[in-house]
């Protein structure tokens, strides 16, 4: 298997907080380690670094504890970048953070008509886009991302509050296959699922409520939480090298690896 270099964005939790509750993940009153975030993000960075990633960086911005989770600034594909429209006031103020940054690195801007939260709920896998709804993106953000991308967009809807975002109940590994957790999903978006995705790997309800699928494909590396142990399993029989990261401190907000990290994908033959 052919592991592809990637650009990735991240931003360094220094702002990091369980300050408010959007997800069934988020407890205010629950200790966190901020001190402790801050490692685990590095570890995840160092990982992408040693992987020979490139990894850029946005500065964070005070009173946005959630800016860490970079995939929900935005979606980039062939060197375009559509902006974010958060589904929650708490974290509207990083939707234009993300834009300008989109925009002084030169990408070619489109503004969200709809609630729509980027790579955490839309996914391209291969030459679809697989675009998650029913808690956090709206259905009609769907057409818009189809006609800025040109990709076939495949609406994805989610059932299960903890899994709010298509990137916690699914993973692209590549650019055939998918892992994911069919419970995460309607039966019709299941059905589409095992048409599109025969060969899937089905990951146990185990592996997803330690946020395994929130996981990082090169195509041929996949990092996800250390915790995920059956899914890791899984996915080294159909011959991925799996690197697992403890993120354990973001956990508490929802969010893992994926959330980390959005894609830059930059000129057409970068998928
Ligand atoms: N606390 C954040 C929220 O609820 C977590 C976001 C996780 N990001 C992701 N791509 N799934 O919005």
């Amino acid at each position: 298997m052919d592991a592809t270099s990637q650009r990735l964005l991240m931003c360094r939790p220094t702002y990091f907080a369980v300050d408010y509750a959007i997800n069934p993940w988020m407890d205010p009153n629950a200790p966190v380690d901020a001190a402790l975030a801050v490692q685990q993000w590095e570890q995840l960075r160092q990982t992408y670094l040693d992987l020979g990633h490139t990894v850029e960086e946005i500065t964070p911005v005070p009173g946005l504890p959630d800016m860490v989770f970079a995939a929900n600034g935005g979606t980039v594909i062939d060197g375009k970048a559509m902006a974010v429209q958060f589904r929650d006031p708490q974290r509207a103020d990083e939707a234009p953070a993300f834009r300008a940054w989109f925009e002084a690195a030169g990408f070619e801007m489109y503004d969200p008509k709809h609630v729509n939260e980027g790579e955490g709920d839309v996914l391209l896998a291969g030459d679809h886009l697989l675009a998650g709804t029913g808690f956090r993106t709206a259905h009609a953000a769907h057409a818009q991302l189809q006609e800025v991308f040109g990709y076939p967009v495949i609406t994805m809807q989610l059932v299960d509050p903890r899994f709010y975002h298509l990137d916690t109940a699914l993973t692209v590994l590549d650019e055939r296959t998918v892992a994911y957790l069919p419970e995460a999903f309607s039966p019709g978006s299941q059905a589409v699922l095992r048409r599109l995705f025969p060969d899937a790997v089905h990951a146990t309800m185990a592996d997803a409520e330690v946020l395994g699928l929130n996981a990082v494909s090169d195509g041929r590396h996949v990092v996800l939480p250390a915790q995920a142990t059956d899914l890791a399993a899984k996915l080294r029989d159909r011959g991925y090298e799996t690197i697992g990261v403890d993120l354990s401190e973001l956990r508490k907000a929802g969010g893992g690896p994926k959330c980390c990290t959005l894609r830059l994908r930059q000129g057409k033959a970068s998928k």
